[in-house]
C-alpha cells in the first residue's frame, strides 16, 4: 500500500515533522499507535464499536525521525446527500502531546477531504474527554449531537 507525503513542518519545537496519507491503515507503521491508543479507551470505558477500523479505513500519520507519534483514523463516507470525512479515532504519543501535532494532522485531513470532494469532517468525542474536547474546538468543529444515557 503505498504512502504519500503530505506535508513537513516544523513543530512547537523545532523538530521536522511529516505528514503522511495512506488508504489503508492495517499496513502502515501508524496501525501500533492506533492498536495502543485503543487499549486506553477501553480501560477508560470510552471504547465504542464506531472507533473500529474497517478495511475501508484510511489513515494520516506524523512522524518524527521515522517513529510514529500521532495518527488520526478515518473513513470517506457518502452521508446520506454529501461526502463527509468520518474520523474513527486520533492521538498523540503522550510525550509528543502540546507541540501542535493534532493540529497538524487535522489539518492536512481536511485538506485531502477537501481534494477528494468532502464537505464536511466529523468525529465523536467522550464528553469527560477536555483535552480533546478543546482541541476539536480549537480546531473550529461544534457540537451538532448530544448522546443521552445514564448508567442502570
Ligand atoms: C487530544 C490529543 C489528540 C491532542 O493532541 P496534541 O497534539 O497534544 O494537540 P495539539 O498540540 O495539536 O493542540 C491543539 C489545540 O488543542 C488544545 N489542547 C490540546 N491538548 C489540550 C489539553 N490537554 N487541554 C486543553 N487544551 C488542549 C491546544 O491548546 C491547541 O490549541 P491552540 O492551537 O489554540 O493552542 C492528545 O491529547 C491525545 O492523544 N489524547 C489521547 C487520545 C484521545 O483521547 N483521543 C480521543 C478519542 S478519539
Amino acid at each position: 500500500m503505498t504512502e504519500k507525503v503530505l506535508f513537513t513542518a516544523k513543530d512547537k519545537r523545532g523538530a521536522e515533522v511529516v505528514i503522511k496519507h495512506s488508504a489503508q491503515i492495517a499496513y502502515t507503521p501508524a496501525i501500533s499507535l492506533f492498536m495502543k491508543h485503543h487499549a486506553e479507551l477501553i480501560e477508560k470505558g470510552w471504547g465504542l464499536p464506531m472507533f473500529l477500523a474497517t478495511n475501508r479505513s484510511q489513515v494520516v500519520y506524523a512522524e518524527i525521525n521515522g517513529q510514529v507519534v500521532g495518527e488520526i483514523a478515518f473513513e470517506v463516507k457518502d452521508d446520506t446527500y454529501i461526502k463527509i470525512i468520518q474520523i474513527y479515532a486520533g492521538a498523540v504519543e503522550p510525550a509528543f502531546r502540546g507541540r501542535g501535532i493534532y493540529k497538524m494532522l487535522h489539518t492536512q485531513l481536511e485538506a485531502y477531504g477537501k481534494s477528494v470532494g468532502c464537505k464536511r469532517i466529523r468525529s465523536e468525542v467522550h464528553s469527560d474527554n477536555k483535552p480533546m474536547v478543546e482541541t476539536l474546538d480549537s480546531l473550529g468543529k461544534r457540537i451538532t449531537f448530544y448522546r443521552i444515557e445514564k448508567d442502570l
